[in-house]
């Protein structure tokens, strides 16, 4: 069902330095994240803070769940990434002494919204330094990507607010387990998934049956040559939500697709019974609760998070 098995795990307030790592390592070669934090390689340790800041927040956050999954550590990661490491980063100093007493790391990590509905905001971190961003660009793209999501999310049940897997880890399965899970979550509820996909997690959407319901970008311009794109995407777990009307068009999803999503439905629902799959949903609910409160407690400080 939704429980997670390793590699898979909850995210906890230890892995909040490594997570912004990977999310920087995993977003660098992406149009997004040239859209949006352009002066990135002057100012890495601003996109470092950036992103745990950012980690730290979502794992407080108890309308989110954050999960991460783990996998054997190379040592020359750092070599599969454009991204700028600074060689004393805290994190390497964290990724060794787990190394040390587990021999995993955390590779990849996904975040959820799971209160049944588009959550309209884009959240940044408060006092967060900012050097490496662009905030003309971070305007424009979070103003398409809540208009894209209010126009085309807000029935869905399951929101993918992220997921990311360091490139050194990439093409292992790693990105399709995370998102999984939250399929999973998504089948339980019998409620549609969502996300606002950027062009470079498509292939992987697209390889799991999610559905392409429309696509945004933004022109390029001096700063960012390429400019930035991406597209509103769907998973749907049930056959009334096969064909409809979407930016002006009318879609229809692919019959094979829906009939496995519903056939696993079924499934679950007869393995386990309703009554179960509410209670597991609450309980989801309160491990998030749960974590919010241990962050709340040890939580990390701005030197932490600044470097
Ligand atoms: C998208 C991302 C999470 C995929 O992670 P991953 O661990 O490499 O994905 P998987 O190994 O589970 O891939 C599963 C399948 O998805 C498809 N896929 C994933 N990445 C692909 C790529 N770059 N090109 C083509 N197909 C791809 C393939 O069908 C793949 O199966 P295969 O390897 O057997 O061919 C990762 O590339 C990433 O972090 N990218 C940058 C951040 C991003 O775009 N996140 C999603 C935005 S919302």
């Amino acid at each position: 069902m939704a429980a997670l098995e390793a590699p898979l795990r909850w995210a906890e307030p230890c892995d909040i330095l490594r997570m912004g790592l990977v999310s920087y390592a995993g977003f660098e070669p992406t149009n997004f994240r040239a859209w949006m934090s352009p002066y990135h390689k002057q100012y890495p340790s601003d996109m470092l803070a950036f992103e745990r800041a950012t980690a730290q927040d979502y794992l407080a956050d108890p309308d989110y769940l954050c999960i991460v999954i783990e996998d054997n550590p190379n040592p020359d990661e750092v070599s599969f990434t454009g991204a700028v490491i600074p060689s004393d980063d805290v994190a390497a100093v964290r990724h060794g002494k787990r190394v040390q007493d587990q021999g995993r790391v955390v590779v990849g990590l996904d975040r959820q919204h799971l209160n049944g509905a588009w959550p309209s905001v884009c959240t940044t971190p408060d006092d967060c330094p900012t050097r490496d961003q662009y905030s003309d660009h971070q305007d424009t793209a979070y103003e398409l990507l809540i208009n894209s999501g209010d126009e085309h999310l807000k029935d869905c049940g399951v929101i993918l607010e992220y997921l990311v897997v360091h490139p050194a880890y990439q093409r292992r399965g790693h990105g399709q387990a995370l998102l999984k899970w939250g399929m999973e979550i998504a089948r339980i509820d019998q409620q549609s998934a969502g996300v606002t996909a950027a062009d470079s997690g498509m292939m992987l959407y697209g390889a799991m049956g999610w559905v392409k319901i429309m696509t945004y970008g933004m022109a390029a311009d001096e700063v960012s040559p390429e400019g930035f794109s991406g597209c509103v995407m769907k998973y749907y777990t049930q056959p009334e939500q096969t064909s409809g009307q979407a930016g002006g068009q009318d879609w229809q999803v692919e019959s094979e697709t829906n009939v496995a999503c519903n056939q696993d439905a079924k499934e679950a629902k007869n393995d386990i019974g309703v009554q179960n799959l509410v209670d597991q949903l609450e309980e989801i609910n309160d491990v998030a609760l749960s974590l919010a409160l241990t962050l709340e407690q040890t939580s990390l400080s701005e030197e932490d998070l600044a470097l």
